[in-house]
Order: C-alpha cells, then sequence, then structure tokens
C-alpha cells in the first residue's frame, strides 16, 4: 500500500512573514481536519527558517523547491544542501519543469543533485514531463525514460526508498490544463515500468509517484482514484489553505 504524498510547491511565492502566517493556519487545519496523508510544503529558501520555526514538530514536511550540486565552496548565488539540513530541511524537490526550462538545468545536471542529496540521506522528489511539442511528436515515453535513466544514473537500490517521482507535464502547468486521469495514470505506469527495468518490481511497486500540473480541490479525486497515482505536487492551490486543505483531506 502506498500512502498518498500530497506536496505544495509554493515556487517563488510567499515572503517569510507570509510563509509563517500561512504555516500557523496550515496547521491549525490540519489538525482539525486530520488528513490522511504525507504532507509536504516547499516555501522559496528564504522563507524556510519561519516556515520550520512553525511546523519543525508538526507532520507537515518542510522541503526546499532546489538546491546546489555541491556542498560548498565559490559558487555565488547557490544554497548548500549542507544548509538546508542544518534547518532541519530533509527533503527536496529537484528538476523542476521551471528550472529546466529557464535555469539550463539539464538531466545530467539534475542526476548530480540527486546522487548528492541522497549522499545526504535527504528524500528527492525527483521531476519529469514532457513538453506539449514533445507530447503531440509522441516522444512522450522517450523524454520519460531519458530524464528517469539519466536523471536516476547511479542511484542505489536501496537508496530508492528516498526517492518520490513526480509527473509534471509541463502543459498542464499553471495552465489550468489538467492531464486527464486516464492521461496521467498511463504516464505514471509508464514511470512505474522503465523503474522496473532500471531497478526491480518491488522497488517500482513502493515507488510513490505524484501528479502536478493544475491539480485542485475539484479533480484531485479522481486523479487519485487512479491506480498509479499517489499523490500530487500542487502549484498555485497549494498558496492558500482555503485552497489546499480540501487537497490535502480529498478522502474525507
Ligand atoms: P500548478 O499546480 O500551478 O499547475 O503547478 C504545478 C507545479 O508545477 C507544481 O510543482
Amino acid at each position: 500500500m502506498r500512502k498518498p504524498y500530497i506536496a505544495g510547491n509554493w515556487k517563488m511565492n510567499m515572503s517569510p512573514s507570509e510563509g509563517r502566517a500561512y504555516a500557523s493556519s496550515l496547521l491549525e487545519a490540519v489538525k482539525d481536519a486530520k488528513a490522511d496523508v504525507k504532507m509536504m510544503v516547499a516555501p522559496p529558501f528564504v522563507t524556510i527558517p519561519a516556515v520550520m520555526d512553525v511546523l519543525k514538530d508538526s507532520p507537515i514536511i518542510v522541503a526546499a523547491q532546489n538546491m546546489a550540486d555541491h556542498d560548498k565552496g565559490a559558487y555565488t548565488g547557490e544554497v548548500s544542501p549542507l544548509f538546508l539540513i542544518d534547518l532541519g530541511v530533509k527533503t527536496v524537490i529537484l528538476g523542476h519543469s521551471e528550472r529546466r526550462q529557464y535555469y539550463g538545468e539539464t538531466n545530467e545536471s539534475i542526476n548530480r543533485k540527486i546522487l548528492l542529496a541522497l549522499s545526504h540521506n535527504m528524500e528527492v522528489v525527483y521531476c519529469v514531463g514532457e513538453t506539449l511539442e514533445e507530447r503531440e511528436a509522441g516522444k512522450l515515453e522517450e523524454i520519460l525514460k531519458a530524464q528517469l535513466e539519466v536523471g536516476l544514473k547511479d542511484v542505489k537500490a536501496e537508496e530508492m526508498g528516498s526517492v518520490v517521482i513526480a509527473y509534471e507535464p509541463v502543459w498542464a502547468i499553471g495552465t489550468g490544463k489538467t492531464a486527464t486521469p486516464e492521461d496521467a495514470d498511463s504516464a505514471h505506469a509508464f514511470i512505474r515500468k522503465t523503474v522496473e527495468s532500471l531497478y526491480s518490481k518491488d522497488i517500482a511497486e513502493k515507488l510513490i509517484i505524484q501528479y502536478g500540473g493544475s491539480v485542485k480541490a475539484n479533480n484531485v479525486k479522481a486523479l487519485m482514484a487512479k491506480e498509479n497515482i499517489d499523490g500530487a505536487l500542487v502549484g498555485g492551490a497549494s498558496l492558500s489553505v482555503d485552497d489546499f486543505l480540501p487537497i490535502l483531506t480529498f478522502d474525507k
């Protein structure tokens, strides 16, 4: 049985003071609702300390949206995984399509970050997904396969328990266009099959695969009902507690 894992990626939204206020009200709301899912929020780097301050002893995981591919040194503007760990962060989102699209990240550079995060025993949420152009050219499986093969290169079988895959079709992010539950499930099934071929059936069956791309309160239940969809990585709808709470409690 794979426990549902629902995460909010705040992207470049929420200042430290806004994040602190949000975290307090989310914590209150979640206490009353008793959501039976694994929960995570990923604030911007500078907002992490304020949010961590509120959520550190709570069931809500505080994650980072990215990290450097080195531990320290002359890398101006970068944030070391060690600094995140120092703040109590144990989970990091890597390879988000916005990092790929706007900041030149590649399967190879993301692989370096994945290996580094795992070497520090961090949990990695590795984002994969195709653009509209790639989907229309019939390249969905080819793209996913390369993202998995290269992104997970040299990741050991025993480390796979700390890897979550987030399938985020780029054309569904922030556009209001969700993949149909059937389309998402078939991409997830392909991801699971690819992980089985790279590792084992057991690892593939335990793998949590989140769906991301315009997840809202009104579509989460249909997505989560699909066999291969084990969670959600939510952008826009994670930015208000009123929108996020019904997603966290989708099964209620
Ligand atoms: P939206 O939910 O705003 O489409 O964003 C999805 C996403 O990119 C989460 O990482």
